[in-house]
């Protein structure tokens, strides 16, 4: 989905369990997922001359919840939310900390899930890096209300 340099070191792992479905607008979804793999991405590329050791890696996790929701993880193992980030995260235009980033990224997403009839959140990993969570509603209680919402 995204575009990693095979010499960047960064890898990229898949733990979507076996035959998961969900269901949402692909392409919208696909933005979402794609936003924040690149957040993942500038952040454990940012990373790299400081902390050359260290383990670069992206995991997409996702699993149906026993309450019938969908948990999509996307976490990575760099630097992890600078402060003044977290302040305005979601928020169009005001949630960059990054040179050259326009704060739109999280932003859409949010509205992308928002409009499913879903949550994200920044979870407090216990592990160091950013992993953001997306809960998604059960099929049974999709109704007319999680309509998508296009966003130009
Ligand atoms: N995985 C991450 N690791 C560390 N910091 C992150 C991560 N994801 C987001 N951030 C921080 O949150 C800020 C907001 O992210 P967001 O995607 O909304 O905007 P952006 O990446 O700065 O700009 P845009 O996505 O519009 O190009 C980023 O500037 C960055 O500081
Ligand atoms: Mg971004």
């Amino acid at each position: 989905m995204v575009a990693v340099s095979p010499d960047s070191g960064i890898g990229c792992v898949n733990a979507v369990g076996e035959g998961l479905e969900v269901e949402v607008d692909p392409d919208q979804f696909h933005r979402v997922l794609v936003n924040l793999c690149r957040n993942a991405i500038q952040a454990l590329e940012g990373n790299e001359a400081d902390q050359p050791s260290v383990v670069r890696r992206i995991t997409i996790a996702a699993r149906q919840e026993v309450d019938g929701e969908t948990l999509v993880i996307v976490e990575d193992t760099g630097p992890g939310l600078p402060e003044r980030a977290r302040e305005n995260l979601f928020k169009a235009f005001t949630g960059s900390v990054r040179s050259g980033g326009t704060g739109l990224g999280l932003a859409i997403a949010a509205e992308i899930v928002e409009a499913h009839g879903g949550r994200i959140t920044l979870a407090d990993g216990t592990t160091p890096g950013a992993r953001f969570e997306i809960r998604l509603p059960s099929r049974s209680s999709l109704g007319a209300a999680a309509a998508t919402v296009p966003i130009t």
